[in-house]
């Protein structure tokens, strides 16, 4: 199962970027994992778009297909999120064939307050509901007080977290897994 984990923070010491990195390491067995990059997609325009989807979304639109299922980090902003995350989700929504459409999708985020972002989570969630994104509803990932819960070089080293997020991936991948068997199964009533 193929994971594509999305940081919805472009800082180099972000929590959420080193959450992600963290998942990467307590994937179900046989799981590989990328990180997509967005910091390299420009600010939303439709008269950009209808000049050519930029490369740098075409390639987050060929990231998401190709992906089983997407971890998605976002920090919380003035209790929602990001606008670079907003944006990101905003130009790979563009039709033709959104990718978003049906794909399982964990969230999670990671903040040094206490309500581990939990505000821009249902935010993102909202988000997801137009988009027809699958996402998990629980178990729910909030990280609070993270700067106690990564070291320096952003390693998670707490390990109840570390516990949740590898419990986390595992209903993730068997969400996909779900979805996955009931999409075959209706294929073959069609045949
Ligand atoms: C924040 N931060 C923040 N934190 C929070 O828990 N709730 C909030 O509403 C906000 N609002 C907010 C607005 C803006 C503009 C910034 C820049 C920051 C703090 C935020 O959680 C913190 O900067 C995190 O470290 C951001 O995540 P990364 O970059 O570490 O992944």
């Amino acid at each position: 199962m193929h994971f594509l984990g999305i940081s919805g923070s472009l800082r180099r010491q972000s929590f959420n970027t080193a959450a992600l990195r963290a998942c990467a390491k307590l994937l179900p067995a046989g799981g590989t994992m990328e990180l997509a990059d967005i910091s390299g997609i420009p600010l939303y325009n439709e008269e950009i778009r209808e000049q050519g989807l930029p490369a740098s979304v075409q390639k987050l639109r060929e990231q998401i297909t190709a992906a089983d299922a997407l971890v998605i980090a976002t920090p919380e902003y003035n209790y929602s999120m990001p606008g670079v995350l907003k944006n990101a989700i905003d130009w790979a929504s563009r039709p033709p064939s959104q990718p978003f459409d049906g794909k399982p999708i964990a969230l999670l985020g990671a903040t040094p307050g206490g309500l581990g972002t939990s505000r821009s989570q249902y935010h993102l969630r909202q988000v997801f509901v137009y988009l027809n994104g699958q996402i998990l509803n629980k178990p729910e990932v909030m990280i609070s007080t993270a700067p106690t819960k990564f070291d320096a070089q952003g390693e998670l080293h707490d390990t109840a977290t570390a516990d949740h997020l590898r419990t986390m991936l595992t209903a993730l991948a068997d969400w996909s897994s779900l979805l996955t068997a009931g999409a075959s199964a209706r294929a073959g009533e069609k045949t």
